[in-house]
């Protein structure tokens, strides 16, 4: 009998399920793909739905689900922050009752409510679920891990070995010291969107210079010589308002956070240049110190900042490990699949199966649905769309190639969808690197979006030396290193005042001989693409070299701004044509833009608006319950506050209980038994632990406490994700 087991991440930012049977990986999605919301947060019945499909099983199939975050903690975390900074905490307050309160603790009722099953409701430690994710999909048998992200419950960074005894942790980074938050509060400082801008902020990094790096490390974070760090509050507000920022951040930086609609001035990458670098400080120190306690060969990373491939980069360079592999979906997302391995491999004992090969279990990632030839035909038949279909794999590659060469864009969809923010050649938009347009037309004509932002090579990975200092794979796009020097161009970047910045004028001038994929300091953020993993696309890339001396192609993911990458035929089709893509590759199908009927663009605008300035300046949508919550603050958290206050306890000086385990409790004979986390779970455990930290006042407010949750249970979940704070509760 095989062992399934269903993941899912979801009610924070970017929600996604995962398939795990008997260790192997069969299926991972993002809600997103399939709802055409990007960073869906709600419950991800469609992507639930596509993993059962994908196994051809039904729910009462499953041995059991895990939820990827540990509502005990989460909570415990979300009333002690809003203690602690009561009474300033009310604007907070408000937003995280509708969260942790209305959804987050009914969430066993709610899996089981929806799928109507009674296998066991399991719950990880947030970053187990990272660490699971990052070492077990690995190809190594022992692995350091180094997780960081934002936060989940209360921890930010953790450290520690996986192995055929399971995921131990040995030191572990508490809220409010995040470095995801840090990142993330410049992100909105510089005015991007918090949660998925930072992407943004590490791309307009290389166009500046660190000069703020003394005042970020003077002033907001002290950095220990083993990595460890601490935020000085005074210049944040997340603990105590729904802003990232505060006055004395701005009083700092003397101006105030740079509003979406205006320019960015040499100011903006300066201060992007400085964060980065000073990410890249803490990011190494932390790698160090697990390098000296564990004495591993290999490092495994995951957590939202494992994204930062410029560090990741920086961090291969320094040569601390032999090798270094990183979850491809290490944000959230990727949540899903580190909980299913975790409770397969920790809870049902089911042995790891390494890849024959010595490569990684994740298949390319390519998780997702696939779409037949039939399937598509059938598409392409009924809306009358006219497709070509050539005599083979070889005539096709042959074409694509020619017209890449040629200067045409051309829109990729092939295999399996990948799970993870990247396109890796499945829904890709494709180009020709060797021309200095591509980048320009292809962020202003295809992705409508800012100009500044580089593009991606994917490179057969045989030859990724020929172009770039790298000299092992980089299957997932994790990695930034530089373009070969001879290939280097003499150029300059401007370093002029902060209202001469033209980054557009930069962005024309050619850095390389394969300038469309060669940022501003000659980097470049690498996909190796190799046959196992993609044998199409490497075919592809293969016919480029063929034809053109080249064996490297621009890849970026087949999106518009603001939507998420497309899923089916019909979302490729309507990307095709709102952009001034020329040629559509549908499985082995492939449409020429000159050839279709009239279109109308009447969800581009719409699309556009939605990730643009427009929504920054949306006011959140107020809570239904708001009388209901302030009175309960007023009346409840204020008095606990000031109790607290009376006896000096401070809340952010007390550790969180560590026996607090993630999704089992351990009984006196060793066994493993699973921890309820209905209600009167969460209120049992919450008791214990505040008893045990002699916060018994606490106590006494569990039973209004549920009362209250009970009359803003939530119907819909549907809550925005806020684009000024981190996804927090
Ligand atoms: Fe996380």
């Amino acid at each position: 009998m095989s062992i399934y087991v269903l993941g899912i991440s979801a009610f924070y930012h970017d929600s996604s399920a995962a398939l795990v049977k008997d260790g192997e990986i069969i299926a991972a999605a993002q809600e997103e793909r399939f709802t055409r919301k990007k960073f869906d947060p709600r419950f991800p019945h469609n992507a639930v739905n596509y993993c059962l499909e994908e196994a051809f099983i039904e729910v009462c199939e499953i041995d059991a689900i895990v939820y990827y975050d540990n509502p005990v903690l989460t909570l415990d975390r979300v009333i002690k922050s809003i203690i602690s900074t009561a009474p300033k905490s009310i604007e907070q307050w408000e937003k995280a009752a509708g969260s942790i309160l209305g959804v987050k603790v009914f969430i066993e009722d709610n899996i089981r409510n929806v799928l109507k099953t009674d296998a066991p409701i399991l719950f990880t430690k947030h970053h187990r679920a990272h660490a699971a994710s990052a070492f077990y999909p690995s190809p190594f048998k022992d692995a350091a891990f180094l997780t960081i992200d934002g936060v989940g419950e209360w921890e930010t960074t953790t450290i520690g070995t996986g192995s055929d005894r399971g995921i131990k942790t040995f030191k572990t980074i508490h809220y409010p010291h995040s470095l995801g938050l840090l990142y993330s509060a410049f992100t909105y400082y510089t005015g991007f969107k918090v949660n998925s801008g930072e992407y943004k902020l590490m791309g307009l990094a290389p166009y500046g210079e660190p000069k703020y790096v003394n005042i970020i490390k003077t002033n907001l974070i002290d950095i220990k010589p083993d990595g460890s760090f601490q935020l000085n509050m005074d210049y944040f507000g997340f603990l105590e308002t729904n802003y990232m920022t505060n006055e004395k951040f701005n009083t700092l930086f003397r101006s105030k956070p740079r509003d979406p609609e205006e320019r960015i001035t040499k100011k903006d990458v300066d201060i992007a240049a400085s964060i980065q670098k000073v990410t890249e400080e803490v990011v190494l120190k932390l790698a160090k110190h697990t390098k000296e306690t564990t004495m591993a060969n290999n490092l495994v990373m995951a957590g939202g900042v494992a994204l930062n491939c410029v560090a990741n980069g920086v961090l291969l360079k320094e040569g601390l490990f032999d090798d270094i592999w990183i979850q491809p979906a290490a944000g959230d997302a990727g949540g899903a699949l580190g909980a299913a391995l975790l409770i397969t491999h920790e809870y049902f004992h089911v042995s790891r199966k390494m890849n024959i090969k010595g490569r990684d279990t994740q298949k390319g990632s390519f998780l997702g649905p696939k779409f037949s030839k039939s399937e598509i035909v059938s598409y392409l038949h009924k809306e009358s769309y006219p497709y070509h279909v050539f005599k083979n794999n070889k005539e096709q590659n042959q074409f694509i190639a020619r017209s890449i060469a040629e200067g045409k864009v051309v829109g990729y969809f092939n295999g399996r969808m990948e799970f993870g923010p990247r396109a890796l050649g499945a829904r890709s938009i494709i180009g020709d690197p060797r021309s200095s347009k591509t980048q320009t037309i292809m962020n202003l004509k295809i992705k409508y979006r800012e100009s500044f932002r580089p593009f991606a090579p994917s490179v057969i990975y045989d030859k990724c030396s020929e172009y770039f200092d790298l000299h092992k794979e980089s299957p997932y796009m994790l990695l930034v290193t530089q373009v070969n020097k001879y290939r280097q161009c003499n150029f300059k970047l401007s370093k002029g005042k902060d209202e001469e910045m033209d980054l557009i004028e930069i962005v024309r001038q050619k850095r390389s001989d394969i300038p469309a994929i060669t940022h501003v300091d000659f980097s470049a953020r690498i996909q190796s693409v190799h046959p196992d993993d993609n044998n199409e696309y490497y075919g592809l890339i293969k016919e480029f070299e063929q034809q053109t001396g080249y064996g490297v192609i621009v890849n970026t993911s087949f999106n518009v701004r603001g939507e998420p990458i497309v899923c089916s035929p019909q979302d490729a089709y309507n990307c095709f044509m709102n952009t001034e893509m020329d040629i559509l590759v549908l499985e082995e199908c492939v449409l020429y833009k000159s050839e279709q009927p009239k279109y109308s663009q009447s969800n581009l605008k719409e699309l556009l608006e939605n990730d643009s300035a427009v929504i920054e300046k949306k006011i959140m949508r107020p809570s239904v319950n708001k009388e209901l919550l302030d009175s309960f603050y007023d009346n409840k958290l204020i008095k606990i506050a000031k109790i607290m206050k009376k006896k000096k306890l401070v809340f952010f000086e007390l550790r969180p209980n560590q026996n607090v385990e993630s999704y089992f409790i351990a009984s006196n004979n060793n066994e493993l038994k699973i921890m309820e986390l209905s209600i009167d779970g969460i209120v049992s455990h919450l008791k214990a632990m505040w008893c045990k930290e002699g916060l018994n006042e606490l106590t006494g407010l569990l039973d209004p406490l549920f009362i209250l949750a009970n009359k803003i249970r939530q119907k819909d979940h549907s809550e925005d994700v806020s684009p000024f704070i981190y996804a927090m509760f």
